[in-house]
């Protein structure tokens, strides 16, 4: 049998999954990012990670075809290198190449939402689109274009940083530099920052919500009061809706998508969150482009950025040159 490897590097978890060619996930290892412990460590962790699940896969007549990396953060996919990663810490590292000289198989790298967008689109929600596009809001915000049939790559393989397109030329400072991005007004981080402003501001809509009392919100907590109708939680997240039912708008206008897919650990766990997004594009798409757009809920779960990892080696774009 074939099968290839997919590896999910993020801030809290290192995911490796050994997957089939109709995506599904036959072996998986789970150990803690820990970013804390430094570069080295992570790397240990993730060579570990790899070892485990190709272990599984040494049965005579099986064929590894190689390992796919999703990691959060900016990558040249040349070089298999992560850039920059401001939740691993990392700048510089060439963790694609490591893998590649540890195994001796074909390895390269991508963008984690880039990943995922290609695993919706191969067996998820996307399935059989040509132009689709995969948003996630979980502790940053991204996004991964599938343009005319193929993963759109951009020049190093970074495309698709929607959550740091500026939406407020005097917002904020960003933790990338710029000011006023997406992510700072619609990621989970966001929601809770959010939520401590308006408490400390004694804003009148917490008195009597369900979270009076609690001092450490977390966005999970702040969806699930949400779902119970906790009018405070509801406000907060209708108010990331809102901004990102504006960067919806300005990803349809470029692209002319037929579908937008929303997942990420805020959208699972708060789904009002997603009729705001839809009456946001609604209410300020280009007449004739928001009527022909899908917008849904992923259907893959957190396993997604193993599987489009993984999932490239069984398409014909790694052999593009982009991802060799
Ligand atoms: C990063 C992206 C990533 C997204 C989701 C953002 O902060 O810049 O590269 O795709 O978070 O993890
Ligand atoms: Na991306
Ligand atoms: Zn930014």
């Amino acid at each position: 049998n074939e099968y290839a490897i997919g590896l999910d590097l993020g801030g809290t978890k290192i995911l490796a999954g050994l997957i089939d060619g109709r995506g599904q996930i036959v072996s998986q290892k789970q150990l803690p990012t820990s970013s804390d412990d430094g570069e080295q460590a992570v790397i240990n962790r993730v060579l570990a990670a790899i070892e485990a699940v190709m272990a599984d896969a040494s049965v005579e007549g099986n064929q590894v075809r190689g390992v796919g990396i999703a990691s959060a953060g900016v990558i040249d996919s040349a070089k298999k290198e992560v850039i920059f990663a401001s939740n691993l810490g990392w700048r510089n590292v060439p963790i694609g190449q490591l893998i590649h000289e540890r195994f001796g198989l074909p390895a390269y790298l991508m963008n984690d939402a880039n990943a995922s967008a290609v695993a919706e689109w191969m067996w998820g929600a996307g399935k059989g689109t040509q132009n689709m596009i995969y948003v996630t809001v979980s502790t940053g915000v991204g996004a991964g274009i599938i343009c005319n049939g193929r993963l759109l790559t951009g020049n190093d393989g970074s495309a698709g940083e929607f959550g740091h397109i500026s939406i407020d030329w005097k917002g904020p400072i960003c933790r990338c530099g710029n000011r006023g991005c997406l992510e700072n007004y619609s990621s989970g981080t966001a929601i809770e920052n959010m939520a401590r402003t308006k408490i400390a501001n004694r804003d009148s809509s917490f008195s009597g919500s369900l979270l009076e009392g609690h001092e450490a919100l977390t966005a999970k907590q702040i969806g699930e009061a949400a779902l119970q109708g906790d009018r405070f939680s509801i406000g907060i997240l209708k108010q990331a809706g809102f901004y990102l039912g504006i960067g919806a708008t300005n990803l349809i206008h470029l692209f002319n998508p037929e579908l937008l897919v929303f997942g990420g650990g805020v959208m699972n766990s708060a789904p009002v969150i997603l009729e705001e997004i839809e009456k946001g594009v609604t209410a300020h798409c280009i007449p004739g482009l928001a009527n022909q757009v899908r917008v849904e809920l992923n259907q893959l779960g957190t396993e997604s950025g193993v599987m489009g990892a993984a999932g490239l080696l069984f398409s014909t774009q790694e052999r593009s040159g982009k991802y060799p």
